[in-house]
Formats: structure tokens, C-alpha cells, sequence
């Protein structure tokens, strides 16, 4: 006899489901169909070469270390350099406030595997990562989600929420996935201030910050964070907020970035900052996930990175992106029938749709891929499942010329759809 495997899976997996992006991206495979679907980066800017070289030389100097079992806090030169790189934000951290992760995905997961017990509340935005939503569903988290407008999550909504006593926010600062969007200055001092107030933790994930085409670099949550708390603890001494630690990481965030839209996704390579008693807690969680991060990708990466070699990169990428982004949009305006708008990004890798509200994106998708244009349909970004007039559209991954003719077919589409609704809207 087989075994029936499904009544062996755990209870929580019950909520546990394939992520639509994914099943998605299997469908638009197709080589003439031009998709915005998936989150990827341009693969021409993948510093294959680098990569190359630098793997020689990691082989050749230290092919023993590279290939052994290391520690799963990550490779110390690596997370060093993230010190380094951090410093240059404001976030004043040291090498035992680093814990190199498998992507933050991974982060994502281990945050689940520590903090949420079955039944949990964990405040998000209104539309949010779906691959958040994803990992911690897997622990059986309830959400409460607040809606984004322009200048990021609506802080004025966030109160009644915060009452609901969410065990934490999961907050995406920069060019939102999905919604492109950026939390205003004065939004991110509100949102750390009842953050103290409420006594709710904030997981910022930042992987796309440094993909800033225009406008100014605004300070992530972690380092307001730190400036109120410090300014506190100087004015009230003995004020010590998780006072275990000197120096910067005693404060309510916790902080994601990731090497996968700056170098390649393919490495899996982010990493995590927090407090020191954090850290430590989430090494023995990663042990029983995977003991630690690929040395070898580790000293790769580093050995690429080590010189000038991001801000250089990075500067390109930007480059690249923006120029996407600004066919995309251009097309946009000329393509698009009236009635429908989108989110204008300062950067990082996606745009967000808006339909009239009796239109069902979903719907569309089908109609799209028939005409070789793919995009993601917005209802999966919902915690709550709402958010069916919307889509998002990734503008890194096309080529430009691509760009054009996907949004001239979407565009088509779109047009069709919204006269045949509209009719039975106003029927
Ligand atoms: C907001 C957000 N967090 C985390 C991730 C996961 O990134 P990684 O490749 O580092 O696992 C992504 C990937 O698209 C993302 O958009």
C-alpha cells in the first residue's frame, strides 16, 4: 500500500499554497511572450565575468576553506563589509549584529521560525510581499493589514491595528513590493514613534533601496529608530530599552537587505541586522534550516565585491532601470485607455496598477497571456484576498524594445476589457 502522504502533512500546512507568482512564471515560459510577471533582475547585468574570476581565485587561495562547513552567523570579511556598507545609511552596527541568510527570504522564514506562534497577528501593509505572506503562513499567522497610498503605509490607519496587538510590522520602506511606493519622511518618524509607543517591533526589509533612481536617500526605520531611542536614553539615563547591548542595536527593528538585486538572486544572499540576542536566537533557528550559507557563494561574493566594484555596479543598474522604468511609464501614457493609473516608482524594479473597481485583474490575466503579455494580478498581495483591480508590472527584467510592444498588447487588452465591463458596470 502507498502511503496516503497528505494525512501525514502537518496541521499548518494546511494554509500553506504555492505561490502564484511562481505557478505564474511556469506559464509564461512561452519564448514570444513578454512578461512582467516575475521579480527578476535584468540577467545582462549579472557580473558573470567577476564572478568568474573571483571564483578562480577563491579556488585557488582558499579552495579548502571555501569548500568546508563554516559558521552559520556567515562569513566575518562578508559581514564586515556589510558593516561598512551599512555605516554609509546610518546603521551603526558591528559584525555580531549580522547574520548572513540564505536571501532574505530566508530571514523571512527564520523571523517565523522565532517570533510567531499559531494564531499570531502580524501587522503588514495593504498590499504586501506575498513571499512574506507566504513563509508565515507556514506558522500559522493571522494579519491585519493597513493600506499604502503614495508615501507608503497610511500611518494615520495604523492605530486601530496596532491596538489589535500585532506580535510585529512587517514594513517595506523603499519602492514597495508591490506597490513601488516610498514611506515619506515624516511617515517613518510617525511610524517608529507608535512603534515605541505600542511596543510593536518593526521587520523593515530594505532589498531595494540602493536601486534609488531620483529623489533623495530618506534614513531607513532602524536608524530613526536608534536616533529617538538614543535621544531618549541620553535625556532619561537608565532608560534602557532591550538595554543588553551598548552601542546602536538596542531598538524595536530589525533590519533585511539582500545581495539579489545588486549583484544576482541566483547566490541566495542577504542578510539580517538586529540586536545581538537576536542574532543568536536566529543562528540556532538557521541551524535546523540549513547549518549556514554556502561558504563558497559567500567568499565568492565577497571576493567580487571587496574593492570598488558595487557602487560602480550599482550605479548601472540604476541606469538600466530607470530607463525601463521611463519606457514603461511613456508607453504607458500612450497605451493605456483613460480610467486606469499606476504608481510612479523612484526606483526598484516594479509599477502598480490601478483599474476601475469592477474590473478583476485575475480575469484579465488569462485575456493578456493569449496575447503574450504577462503581468502578476493583484489580489495575491492581499493579506485579506481583497485588491482585485490591481497589477503589478516588473520594468527590470525586458529589454526596452520588449517594453514597448508588451505594454502596446496589455494595453490593447485592457482597452477590450474595460469597454466590455464598463458596459456591464453601468448595464
Ligand atoms: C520585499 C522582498 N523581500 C524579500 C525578497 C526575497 O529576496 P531574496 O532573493 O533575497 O530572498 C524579495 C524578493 O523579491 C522581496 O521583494
Amino acid at each position: 500500500m502507498t502511503t496516503p502522504w497528505a494525512q501525514r502533512y502537518a496541521q499548518r500546512t494546511q494554509r500553506m499554497g504555492s505561490s502564484v507568482i511562481r505557478e505564474l512564471l511556469k506559464m509564461t515560459e512561452q519564448p514570444d511572450l513578454i512578461s512582467f510577471a516575475g521579480g527578476l533582475p535584468a540577467p545582462e547585468l549579472f557580473p558573470v565575468a567577476e564572478f568568474e574570476a573571483a571564483a578562480q581565485r577563491v579556488l585557488k587561495q582558499h579552495g579548502s576553506k571555501a569548500l568546508q562547513y563554516s559558521t552559520t552567523e556567515g562569513y566575518l570579511p562578508l559581514r564586515e563589509f556589510i558593516v561598512e556598507k551599512m555605516s554609509q545609511y546610518g546603521i551603526q552596527a558591528s559584525p555580531e549584529n549580522v547574520l548572513i541568510t540564505s536571501g532574505s527570504q530566508q530571514a523571512l522564514d527564520l523571523i517565523g521560525k522565532l517570533m510567531i506562534n499559531s494564531g499570531d497577528l502580524i501587522l503588514t501593509e495593504n498590499p504586501t510581499y506575498l513571499g512574506a505572506l507566504q513563509a508565515w503562513r507556514a506558522y500559522q499567522a493571522e494579519f491585519t493589514a493597513v493600506p499604502i497610498d503614495d508615501n507608503g503605509i497610511q500611518v494615520d490607519l495604523l492605530e486601530e491595528a496596532l491596538c489589535g496587538g500585532p506580535k510585529f510590522m512587517y514594513i517595506l520602506p523603499n519602492f514597495q513590493n508591490p506597490g513601488g511606493v516610498t514611506l515619506s519622511l515624516e511617515r517613518r518618524h510617525a511610524l517608529v514613534a507608535m512603534a515605541d509607543r505600542y511596543g510593536v517591533p518593526i521587520i523593515e526589509d530594505d532589498p531595494y533601496g540602493e536601486l534609488r533612481f531620483e529623489g533623495n536617500h530618506l534614513p531607513p526605520l532602524v536608524v530613526l529608530d536608534a536616533d529617538k531611542l538614543n535621544g531618549e536614553a541620553k535625556a532619561t539615563p537608565g532608560n534602557g530599552h532591550n538595554g543588553d547591548e551598548a552601542g546602536f542595536f538596542k531598538g524595536n527593528v530589525i533590519y533585511l537587505s539582500t545581495f539579489s538585486k545588486t549583484l544576482a538572486p541566483g547566490l541566495r544572499l542577504g542578510w539580517m541586522v538586529a540586536p545581538k540576542s537576536v542574532i543568536q536566537r536566529c543562528v540556532q533557528a538557521k541551524q535546523g534550516m540549513d547549518l549556514h550559507t554556502s561558504s563558497f557563494v559567500q567568499m565568492v561574493a565577497y571576493e567580487t565585491i571587496k574593492g570598488d566594484f558595487l557602487p560602480r555596479h550599482v550605479r548601472r543598474i540604476r541606469e538600466v532601470y530607470k530607463a525601463r522604468r521611463d519606457v514603461m511609464i511613456g508607453t504607458m501614457l500612450r497605451q493605456f485607455p483613460p480610467g486606469i493609473t499606476w504608481t510612479w516608482p523612484e526606483g526598484g524594479l516594479f509599477l502598480w496598477v490601478t483599474l476601475p473597481e469592477w474590473m478583476d485583474a485575475a480575469a484579465i490575466l488569462p485575456k493578456a497571456i493569449a496575447k503574450k503579455v504577462a503581468f502578476v494580478p493583484g489580489a495575491a498581495f492581499y493579506p485579506d484576498g481583497s485588491g482585485r483591480n490591481h497589477f503589478r508590472l516588473n520594468f527590470s527584467n525586458a529589454q526596452p524594445e520588449q517594453i514597448e510592444e508588451g505594454i502596446r498588447r496589455l494595453g490593447r487588452v485592457l482597452a477590450e476589457e474595460l469597454e466590455m465591463t464598463a458596459e456591464l458596470a453601468y448595464a
